[in-house]
């Protein structure tokens, strides 16, 4: 029975149901009626609610704001969104990487921190990290990476010796492995973590002017983690830890936010700058391409249909706006296309007209009709025409972010500059950035981590990898496996394993 202030239930055309109990019978012990039409509409709903999960990152949440422009970035972007006193609505989606939808979200893993600014020009999404690196740096590994963090085909479960694998054959991982083992690998919630875009993106200022930017959203809740130990707790104690963390604090008003920095990069400084400014696996120096601010996000409405409003939430790093463009980063390159075709696989073709992924601005498309189109189409439906449909303004659009290109098609590794190298940012990282307590806690991880059936072959090529990064630390990660095997399994230690290499045989 309807409660007094509730509606009455309707099917999905609108008509009002009979009861939101009783199937349809011949008698009440007889057969259910193939005219029971709204049980048969339940039923076969209730069979497509799920739509295929996000191929990586499908554990994530996410929650509206607006990002106001604090500072005066003119100079370097003509992108509306980043004027001086603009302020833009947008949604969020934090998320882990490896992990499936019920996944815990305090496993070690990168975080996912994915914005998309609903902007007077169009939608601009800006899809990164909370680290300011990456594992690969060719979209061609990408896959590949992905498949060794996530399941065996046998068993079907997480290898670690298949992670380590991939991993010491890709020394260009070495910077971002080092950042997953240390305390960042565990963020203690969604709000206390940075978001980077890694890669680096061009931007123009009003009189043409190019430049090589990288984003830094600053937590202003403050960084803070989990130990290794505390995160194993809370996996077991609340799965969704940090999904109720962030939808229970904008419930209570408590609004996370962020402040957005930038490197702004001059753009004949590519070509000489020590580092190669496109390989995602390295980070600028801060003291060469200083923090300038620019403004700040808030997050302070929650999702009210987390299907709606997240789960078909389709971010695409090739969302750009005026102002705003790629760089040479393969890795982007790569992404450009990805995701708008991961959205067509997993959403559908018509994802950008449900309402989250639809922008504020008038749409004036030649795309039309397929499945589930919404949007309206008029005629003419074809251009060039003389009948008054939309014409791009070459004018004022007509110039797209560039840059210069040369040579034959090739398959090649990046050409280096002059202090390019695998090892290098990781080990100033575990040298210069991390204090005594980190460097341990590091060793510990990374220790808990290999003792994780990781085969000898591989252990000893992790050892190998870890003293490229810095000796010291691969002596201290070789010494904490081998003690910790050897408590386990004592008669091993006594007997001469043959098998078993060590670093310094390596070396
Ligand atoms: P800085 O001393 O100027 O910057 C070091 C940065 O390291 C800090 O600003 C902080 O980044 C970050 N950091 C601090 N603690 C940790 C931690 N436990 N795990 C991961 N990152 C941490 O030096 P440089 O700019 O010369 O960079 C030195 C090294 O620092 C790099 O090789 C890189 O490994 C790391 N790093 C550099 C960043 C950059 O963009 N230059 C960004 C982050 C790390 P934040 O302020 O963003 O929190
Ligand atoms: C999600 C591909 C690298 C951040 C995804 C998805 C795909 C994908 C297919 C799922 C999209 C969906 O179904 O909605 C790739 C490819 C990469 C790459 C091909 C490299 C060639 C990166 C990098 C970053 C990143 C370097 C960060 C800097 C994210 C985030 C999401 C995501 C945040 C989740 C977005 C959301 O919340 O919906 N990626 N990715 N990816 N990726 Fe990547």
């Amino acid at each position: 029975m309807a409660h007094d202030t509730s509606p009455a239930t309707t099917n999905d055309a609108g008509a009002p149901v009979e009861s939101d109990e009783h199937s349809l019978t011949v008698g009440a012990g007889g057969p259910i009626l193939l005219q029971d039409s709204y049980l048969i509409e339940q039923m076969a709903q209730f069979n497509r609610e799920r739509i295929p999960e996000r191929q990586p990152h499908a554990k994530g949440s996410g929650a509206f704001g607006h990002f106001e422009v604090t500072a005066d970035v003119s100079a370097y972007t003509k992108a509306a969104v980043f004027q001086p006193g603009t302020r833009t609505e947008l949604v969020a989606r934090f998320s882990t990487v490896a992990g499936e939808r019920g996944s815990p979200d305090t496993w070690r893993d990168p975080r996912g921190f994915a914005v998309k600014f609903y902007t007077s020009e169009g939608n601009y999404d800006m899809v990164g990290n909370n680290t300011p690196v990456f594992f690969v740096k060719d979209p061609m590994k990408f896959q590949h990476f992905i498949r060794s963090q996530k399941r065996r085909a046998d068993n079907n479960l997480r290898d670690h010796d298949m992670q380590w694998d991939f991993w010491t054959l890709s020394p260009e991982s070495a910077h971002q492995v080092t950042w997953l083992m240390g305390d960042r690998g565990i963020p203690r919630t969604w709000r206390h973590m940075n978001g980077y875009t890694s890669h680096t993106y061009m931007w123009i200022n009003a009189q043409g002017e190019r430049f090589w930017v990288k984003y830094h959203f600053k937590t202003d809740q403050g960084i803070e983690f989990f130990t290794q130990d505390e995160g194993d707790q809370m996996c077991a104690a609340d799965t969704d830890y940090h999904t109720r963390d962030l939808y229970e604090h904008i419930r209570d008003g408590d609004f996370p936010s962020w402040t957005l920095h930038v490197q702004v990069m001059p753009y004949e400084d590519a070509a000489t700058y020590r580092f190669n400014p496109f390989d995602l696996t390295k980070v600028w120096p801060h003291a060469d391409y200083p923090l300038i601010e620019v403004g700040r996000m808030t997050l302070d409405r929650n999702p009210t249909d987390n299907h709606a409003d997240i789960e078909q939430a389709a971010f695409q790093p090739n969302n750009f706006v005026p102002g705003i463009g790629p760089s040479p980063d393969r890795m982007l390159l790569g992404r450009l296309f990805s995701y708008a075709d991961a959205h067509r696989h997993r959403i559908g073709g018509n994802y950008q007209q449900l309402p989250v992924n639809a922008p504020v601005v008038p749409v004036h498309t030649y795309s039309k009709d397929g499945a589930m189109a919404y949007r309206r189409t008029t005629d003419p439906v074809y251009a060039p025409n003389s009948k008054g449909g939309p014409a791009a303004d070459t004018e004022r659009y007509g110039t797209p972010p560039s840059w210069y290109a040369d040579g034959d098609i090739t398959r090649a590794a990046y050409v280096d500059h002059a202090e390019d190298d695998d090892w290098g940012q990781a080990g100033t990282m575990v040298r210069e950035v991390l204090d005594d307590a980190a460097r341990d806690r590091l060793v510990d991880n990374v220790v808990g981590h290999l003792l994780n059936d990781v085969s000898e072959p591989v252990l000893v090529r992790a050892f190998a990898y870890w003293s490229n990064i810095d000796k010291s630390i691969g002596e201290r990660i070789e010494q904490g496996v081998r003690a910790k095997a050897d408590e386990k399994d004592p008669k091993a230690a006594q007997q001469s394993n043959p098998a078993r290499g060590s670093m310094q045989d390596k070396a």
